[in-house]
């Protein structure tokens, strides 16, 4: 197994070679967790894997998320989020359909489940099929920016910032991407959830922004102003760091730690490109706003 760092100076982004994930010894799998908590992104190149492989290497992470209902498809385990513009009779679908619409909110910075109020640690997602143009996946390091976070520049200290506390819900960010696309019952089942804006990662002990697009306010705050400020630090992540643009190879396996990263998807041609992505995510312990923060 060989490990190569894409961001020395930010330890941020590894890719893994000679490796098989459907037939891992136990000190290789605890060297993939530990590069993937310590860098952040870790590309497993060369994995050509059913659902239930994925599954079971997943699941040595910890428990599994379930996937929400736009996420499903007909016939699969409820652990694969399935990211694809194609539908259960293997057609594309129209680029003005439900699911297309909704899988473009991928496409804002985001952590993933930051709207459950237990978040996910670990995002794992496979590639199956690939467009030729376009399609890739962008990761930013939000440890980095609040290791750099500007003093002078910004008026709030980490020390406030890292106090606050904010409220997460995808219905909110993708009214604000996509429009207004789910319906009243859906929304009912998905309120605000509370979580902390600064969190400390438990393995390496440093500190990192959650924010991204399902961040919506703070609690206690004037809506307006927190979502200012929400503002300048999303601006901040983007133009502190290097955003790493991974372009896939058929598959292969990224996975990133949701606590220190955000991501997006990017764009495709949505009409005529057939993209089949299966992301299996492993849950966090909980909610995040009863974590305790260090700087
Ligand atoms: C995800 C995601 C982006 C992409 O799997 O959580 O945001 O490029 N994917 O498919
Ligand atoms: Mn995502």
């Amino acid at each position: 197994m060989q490990i190569e760092v894409k961001n020395k100076k930010q330890d941020f982004f590894a890719v893994i070679t000679d490796v098989d994930i459907k037939n891992i010894s136990n000190t290789n799998f605890v060297k993939i967790k530990q590069t993937l908590e310590t860098y952040g992104v870790v590309v497993l190149k060369n994995q050509n894997i059913n659902d239930n492989q994925q599954i079971e290497f997943s699941r040595k992470f910890g428990d599994l998320e379930k996937a929400l209902e736009h996420d499903k498809l007909e016939g699969i385990q409820d652990e694969i989020t399935r990211i694809s513009n194609v539908d259960q009779h293997n057609n594309i679908l129209p680029v003005d359909s439900k699911k297309v619409i909704y899988d473009r909110g991928n496409r804002s910075w985001h952590s993933d489940s930051s709207y459950k109020s237990i978040p996910s640690k670990f995002s794992i997602l496979s590639s199956r099929e690939i467009p030729d143009q376009g399609g890739g996946t962008e990761y930013i390091d939000a440890r980095y920016a609040l290791e750099t976070w500007n003093k002078k520049k910004h008026k709030p200290s980490l020390e406030d910032l890292k106090q606050q506390i904010c409220q997460h819900s995808i219905v909110y960010s993708r009214m604000v991407n996509t429009g207004d696309i789910f319906d009243e019952s859906y929304k009912n089942k998905m309120p605000f959830v509370k979580q902390r804006l600064i969190r400390t990662h438990p393995f390496t002990q440093r500190s990192a922004f959650y924010v991204g697009s399902h961040c919506s306010h703070i609690v206690g705050w004037d809506i307006e102003i927190s979502r200012k400020l929400i503002k300048e630090i999303n601006d901040w992540i983007m133009n502190s760091g290097e955003i790493i643009h991974h372009k896939w190879s058929n598959k292969e396996i990224v996975m990133w730690d949701n606590r220190r990263v955000l991501h997006r998807g990017t764009y495709f041609d949505e009409s005529s490109a057939r993209r089949i992505m299966h992301r299996t995510t492993v849950a966090g312990d909980m909610p995040s706003y009863k974590e305790s923060v260090k700087l």
